[in-house]
């Protein structure tokens, strides 16, 4: 089958276009035709080299990338009943799904419902799921609650202001251009602001009466963390769930003290996925609010695994609005 793989970290240009032979179901596991896989940020640390010592996401080269997919399941392996050959289903964070085939331990993979696409179950579940965890179970928004997304015209942040605003809290954002600002007012926030090197704080809290927001979601790391403590009022919640600019090394907790007695937690998303349950569970709102029209998720663009170079270059660029997928076997 074909597959896209690393053998070892840097640029675009480890991605290796590779045959290789289609995996086999082991016990729990499921092997699924990929229809479309996801293409995230992920992809891109993981190709860096990011994730090389991690003990949640281990990468073991070579390493076929991709966390993200949805197609048909082909075979089941021993002990599984929840799902059968042809059933349509969409998974996250196992590696492998930039190939035509991939195993996938069953627990982790959800029924698509027959009204929604294959597409787009391969392009809501790692950043819906991920959106989902970060309002609800960390940021736990609520009616009055005020908070800033970072990067808000990107996958997650498109998805985290809908849910933030679907439970009642204000929410100011931040993108680095007009038309992305746009995207973010489109998705509902109720003020969009650029960084302008950091003084989107200030910005944030003109608007707040000097207060500062109860939460910020930071996915940009380096450039932004700093200022971002500057933009949360006291004894307020920094979630700094990504890094895309680069990771802050050098940090000494009294900043947290000095900034309003802060609270600062790096959450993943594997630990906010911990059984089959939980993640039926998101699943299920995360698909009945796209079905139901109340949640959007737009396509960024379409790919194939000839091209994923393009993808991975255009994520770096900062060209992407919204989720970029691979269509491998439509
Ligand atoms: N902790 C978790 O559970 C979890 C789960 C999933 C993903 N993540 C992380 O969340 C982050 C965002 O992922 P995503 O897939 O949703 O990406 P994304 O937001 O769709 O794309 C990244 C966006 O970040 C902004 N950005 C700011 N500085 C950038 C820079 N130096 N280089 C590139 N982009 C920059 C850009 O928007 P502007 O041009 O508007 O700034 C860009 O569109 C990644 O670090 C990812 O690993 C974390």
């Amino acid at each position: 089958m074909k597959s896209i793989q690393i053998d070892r970290y840097g640029g675009p240009d480890v991605l290796v276009h590779r045959e290789i032979a289609a995996p086999e179901p082991k016990a729990g596991e499921v092997l699924i035709r990929i229809s479309h896989a996801g293409i995230n940020f992920m992809d891109v640390h993981t190709r860096e080299g990011k994730y090389a010592k991690s003990q949640t996401y281990t990468v073991t080269l070579p390493c076929t990338l991709g966390m993200e997919g949805a197609g048909e399941v082909v075979s089941v392996g021993a002990g599984v009943s929840d799902f059968k050959p042809g059933d349509r289903v969409a998974y996250c964070i196992v590696w492998g799904s930039y190939a035509e085939y991939a195993v996938v331990p069953a627990w982790r993979c959800v029924k698509v419902p027959a009204a929604l696409s294959l597409e787009m179950a391969a392009a809501s579940l790692f950043h819906g799921f991920t959106a989902h965890y970060l309002a609800h179970d960390v940021g736990r928004l609520a009616p009055g609650v005020t908070c800033l997304v970072h990067a808000a015209s990107g996958g997650i942040g498109q998805i985290l202001i809908q849910l933030a605003k679907r439970v009642g809290a204000t929410v100011y954002a931040t993108t680095s251009t007009q038309q992305k600002a746009e995207v973010a007012r489109e998705r509902g926030a109720d003020l969009a602001v650029h960084y302008e090197n950091g003084r989107f704080a200030e910005a944030i809290r003109d608007a707040t009466q000097g207060r500062g927001v109860d939460v910020v979601f930071d996915s940009i790391g380096k450039a932004t963390l700093r200022d971002s403590f500057r933009a949360t009022r006291k004894r307020g919640l920094v979630v700094a769930y990504g890094s895309v600019s680069g990771s802050v090394r050098d940090l000494d907790p009294i900043e947290l003290g000095e900034a309003g007695s802060l609270f600062l937690t790096r959450p993943r998303l594997a630990d906010h996925l911990p059984d089959a349950a939980t993640t039926r569970r998101r699943a299920d709102e995360i698909f009945a609010a796209l079905l139901d029209g109340s949640l959007k998720i737009g396509v960024a663009g379409r790919y194939t695994l000839a091209d994923v170079n393009e993808a991975h270059a255009a994520l770096e660029d900062r060209r992407m609005i919204g989720k970029p997928v691979l269509v491998i076997n439509p």
